[in-house]
């Protein structure tokens, strides 16, 4: 499996982190998404590529993914959809067997404004659709994760949750509910056997952070200890270090991967 291209090949088919694992990783077509999509399968795990609109790029992850003998398949739905995000788990379900890694990087866009310029129903569409594209899949999920006594959930927040950042509101609002969400949520099935966490990305360089400006991501990059922004990549990285058996005693956890500019 050397052709995806997240790694360098310095892992054996013994040494693969996720063998045996059955994923799905929620907004997989670009961005964090796909970086971990092909990375957990680079690790062995099958894995469910979740898209909304963009079909063709969920199938070349696929695609890249099965190049190099992984398996994996795009499935369609609205993560802020309680019906749609039902039949995408029992789908990948039946292909590979239940899911027992759950990775919630749906990208729920927002309107970048002062609280002066806000209106109410583009704060609450923010609040609630980031609320729903975590709530739903977990509701579909941990039941049968609870039946088999393990399995692992990792949510992408933001550092903007506890930093906030001018013109941001509702991207802060939104990521501290999904925050205290994960906290609950790891208490909760701790005792079951199910680890719940939470990711922080500093600057990713993604398609939703593309608009910025070049001056506002080099800034950024200089004023990080590690002098550059993160690529989807290093997000991924860290999502599989959680994911791994290896932090098996890891659960609720507000992992920053933000190359130190967010320390806390
Ligand atoms: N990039 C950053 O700097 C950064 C920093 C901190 C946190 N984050 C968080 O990291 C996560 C991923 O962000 P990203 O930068 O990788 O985003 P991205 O490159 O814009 O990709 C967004 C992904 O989400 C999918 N998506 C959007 N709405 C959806 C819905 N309703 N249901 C299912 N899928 C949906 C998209 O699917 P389609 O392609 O089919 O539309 C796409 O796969 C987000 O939670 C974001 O808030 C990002």
């Amino acid at each position: 499996m050397t052709a995806i291209s997240t790694q360098d090949g310095k892992y054996s088919e013994e040494t693969k982190l996720m063998k045996g694992r059955v994923a799905l990783v929620t907004g997989a077509s670009r961005g964090i998404g796909a970086a971990t999509a092909k990375l957990l399968a680079y690790h062995g795990a099958t894995v469910g590529v979740n898209y909304y609109n963009n079909y063709e790029a969920a199938q070349s992850i696929v695609e890249e993914i099965e190049v190099s003998d992984g398996k994996a398949i795009a499935v369609q739905a609205d993560v802020t959809d309680e019906a749609q995000v039902q039949k995408m788990v029992q789908r990948i379900s039946e292909a590979f067997g239940q899911i027992d890694t759950l990775v919630l990087s749906a990208n729920k866009t927002f309107t970048i404004a002062p609280f002066i310029n806000y209106q109410w129903s583009d704060f609450e569409e923010k609040l609630v659709g980031e609320l729903q594209g975590v709530f739903y899949p977990c509701k579909a999920i941990v039941p049968s994760m609870i039946e088999d006594k393990r399995g692992c959930i990792i949510a992408i927040s933001s550092g903007l949750s506890r930093y906030p950042s001018e013109g941001f509101i509702a991207h802060s609002t939104a990521k501290s509910g999904l925050d205290a969400f994960i906290k609950n949520l790891a208490l909760e099935l701790g005792p079951l056997g199910i680890r719940v966490n939470a990711i922080a990305p500093g600057l990713t360089l993604t398609e939703a952070t593309m608009f910025l400006p070049e001056e506002y991501r080099e800034n950024t990059a200089q004023a990080t200890p590690l002098r550059r922004n993160a690529m989807p990549e290093d997000i991924a990285g860290a999502i599989l270090m959680l994911a791994s058996n290896e932090a098996k005693f890891v659960t609720g956890v507000y992992l920053p991967v933000s190359g130190g500019i967010q320390m806390l």
